[in-house]
């Protein structure tokens, strides 16, 4: 397979560790960068990845940061990418087999080289099962295109109340 694989400085090492592991595997790696551990905006290397992959530049991506949080949240606006934040092997396996995700996100903070490997591996692997996942596949992006997942146009602000002492 093509693969996309970009990070920020906090999932820097973790990018180059999974990048070379997926070309120990066969495939055929593009690194959009960066190309050094310098600190960088994490939104600007997920639009990145994420035009590229649905102009149809690879199959699929893998996107590192400190946590893979900002990474999934910048990626997942785009139409047609499912980026799905993983954290081990099993929530990798189910990014593929029931939402068909395209994007592995991962936390070079937060998930370790051993457990991170096993994740790129099961998700380069396993197949989208189909079936009654099709359908909710479909009305992630319906459901956006119909602006039936936003209940208006004004920023969503979370303020939490603050503890009750
Ligand atoms: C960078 O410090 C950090 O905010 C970033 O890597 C990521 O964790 C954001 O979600």
């Amino acid at each position: 397979m093509k693969i996309l694989f970009a990070s920020d400085h906090g999932g820097f090492d973790l990018k180059r560790l999974l990048a070379a592991h997926a070309r120990s595997l066969g495939h055929e790696v593009i690194d959009v960068g960066p190309h050094a551990a310098d600190a960088v905006d994490y939104p600007d290397f997920a639009h990145d990845l994420a035009r590229r992959l649905v102009a149809g530049e690879a199959d699929c991506g893998v996107l590192a940061c400190g946590t893979g949080i900002g990474m999934s949240i910048a990626a997942n606006r785009h139409g047609g990418v499912r980026a799905a934040l993983c954290h081990d092997a099993f929530t990798a396996e189910a990014a593929r087999r029931h939402n068909n995700a395209n994007v592995l996100c991962l936390g070079g903070r937060t998930t370790g080289p051993g457990v991170a490997l096993q994740a790129l591996e099961i998700f380069l692997s396993a197949p989208f099962d189909g079936g009654r996942h099709e359908r909710r596949i479909e009305k992630i992006e319906t459901a956006a295109q119909a602006g039936q997942g936003q209940s208006s146009d004004a920023p969503v602000v979370f303020a939490p109340r603050e503890r009750q002492r």
